[in-house]
Order: C-alpha cells, then sequence, then structure tokens
C-alpha cells in the first residue's frame, strides 16, 4: 500500500483522474486532509470537516474480475469497512445500506463513491471512500450521519484508521481475487440493511411499501410489493425514505 497524502484536494476521485491509472500501483492511497468539493453518490456533494474525517480514494486494478461481475467491488469494499467495524465496535448494529452505505444503528458513517475504468475488459477502478472520524455534528441538509468519535468518546488517529481500513478491505478484495464469491454474496446480504422488512420507498417517483428480498448479480435491489409485484431496481431508480429514527 502506496499512502499520498495531500493537505487538501477538491476531490480525491476527481484528482485520481488527471493520474495515468495504468502506471499506478495497486493500492495506491490518494488521502485528503481536506476535500472542499468532495462528490457523493446521485450527483451529491460528500461534506466533511477539514482534518476530521477521512476521505481518500483507493486505485485498483481488478483485470481478473468480468465487466458484468463490477458490482463485487462494491461488495468488497462495503464488507471490508463493515468488518473493521464490527471488530472496533462489536456492541454496535453495524449494516450495509444498499449499494454501500456504511451504517451504525441506522446513521450514516461511511459513503462510496466507486469509479470504474471498463476497456475490452476491467482496467481499473477509483475507489473513493469518505469515513466519518472525529466530526463532532453535521450540516443539517446531511441525512442521517454519524462519526466514530460520537459513537464512542474518543478521539481518533486518521492515519491508524485508514491503514486498518485499506488492510480490511485488502483482505475482501484478496478473497474476490480467489474467487469466494459465494461466501462474499450470503455476507453481503447478512449485512443489508432492511432485508426482509417492510419500508417506503420513493420508486420510480411514486412512494411504495416493499420490502427488500436480495440483491442480483447485476447488483441491482430485489424487492416485494405489497401486492406480491417483484421490483428490480438500479441505483437511479430507487431511493429509500428515511423516517428519522
Ligand atoms: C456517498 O454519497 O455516499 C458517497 C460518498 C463518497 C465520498 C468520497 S470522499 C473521497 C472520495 N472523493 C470524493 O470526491 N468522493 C469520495
Amino acid at each position: 500500500m502506496e499512502i499520498r497524502t495531500f493537505d487538501a484536494l477538491g476531490s480525491t476521485n476527481q484528482y485520481c483522474k488527471l493520474l495515468d491509472l495504468k502506471q499506478t500501483e495497486e493500492f495506491t492511497i490518494i488521502w485528503a486532509l481536506s476535500q472542499p468539493e468532495g462528490i457523493g453518490q446521485r450527483g451529491n456533494r460528500w461534506e466533511s470537516e477539514a482534518g476530521k474525517n477521512l476521505t481518500f480514494s483507493i486505485i485498483l486494478h481488478p483485470t481478473f474480475l468480468p465487466p458484468q461481475h463490477q458490482y463485487l467491488l462494491t461488495k468488497v469494499l462495503a464488507l471490508g469497512i463493515s468488518d473493521y467495524l464490527i471488530d472496533l465496535l462489536s456492541n454496535e448494529a453495524i449494516h450495509i445500506k444498499w449499494p454501500n452505505d456504511i451504517y451504525v444503528d441506522k446513521r450514516k458513517i461511511c459513503g462510496i463513491l466507486v469509479e470504474n475504468h471498463i476497456g475490452q475488459k476491467f482496467e481499473s477502478a477509483v475507489c473513493g471512500i469518505g469515513f466519518n472520524v472525529n466530526q463532532s455534528s453535521f450540516s443539517d441538509w446531511i441525512p442521517n450521519p454519524i462519526s466514530l468519535s460520537q459513537i464512542t468518546g474518543m478521539e481518533y488517529d486518521l492515519q491508524t484508521i485508514l491503514e486498518a481500513l485499506v488492510t480490511a478491505i485488502s483482505e475482501r478484495y484478496n478473497q474476490l481475487r480467489e474467487g469466494l464469491i459465494d461466501r462474499l454474496d450470503k455476507e453481503y446480504l447478512s449485512r443489508l440493511l432492511y432485508l426482509n422488512e417492510r419500508h417506503t420507498y420513493r420508486y420510480l417517483g411514486e412512494e411504495i411499501c416493499a420490502t427488500i428480498t436480495g440483491v442480483n448479480a447485476f447488483g441491482h435491489l430485489l424487492l416485494q410489493t405489497d401486492d406480491g409485484k417483484t421490483i428490480v431496481a438500479q441505483m437511479k431508480e430507487i431511493e429509500l425514505l428515511l423516517t428519522g429514527e
């Protein structure tokens, strides 16, 4: 693992676009202490107080992964980060909110933005991770945020956590390389937030009540509606309507 540390970068994922990724070693980490223009899922901003949290991108070359299985990389990241948290916070409920948000007790501690570069085959992936560590309060517009120090009351050394997170991710990445797909699938599903529970979603602009039943091989969310219909939803099509628990 090579960590390249910067005092400030607009966005670590954007910075990676300036690199010749093919010439960049596997598990090169681009880490910014301050990231004023962080990018989130669905075109949202990722806001993070300077010097308080981890905002970094991991460069990978999953050339062994068929492009149609690219969703497995998302699982690897979500599993690695949740492994780390399960180890650290043994008595807390750690979940993965589809597709790859990490939640502690219904609050989001970590967001992931994967940008894949696929030509004839899988060439590289920029895996952007925003992990809330020492921040003590968040802007009102951020839905359900939480940081590690809000959970435990402790202050953490960012580099130590960064290294532990990347180690946990690399262990899961090795499982992917070894082809342990069933194991990754099962463990991902076992951590999925609201699996087999009925909740309210906005699906294609309409409010619906449905139950998550799984995730298919392409990473699409499977749900069953109250009248027994199966929905296969892509990320842009569906949104969980949080109840503010
Ligand atoms: C989400 O919306 O949940 C995804 C958030 C991803 C944020 C990280 S922070 C490091 C990397 N650089 C970015 O600009 N975004 C990702």
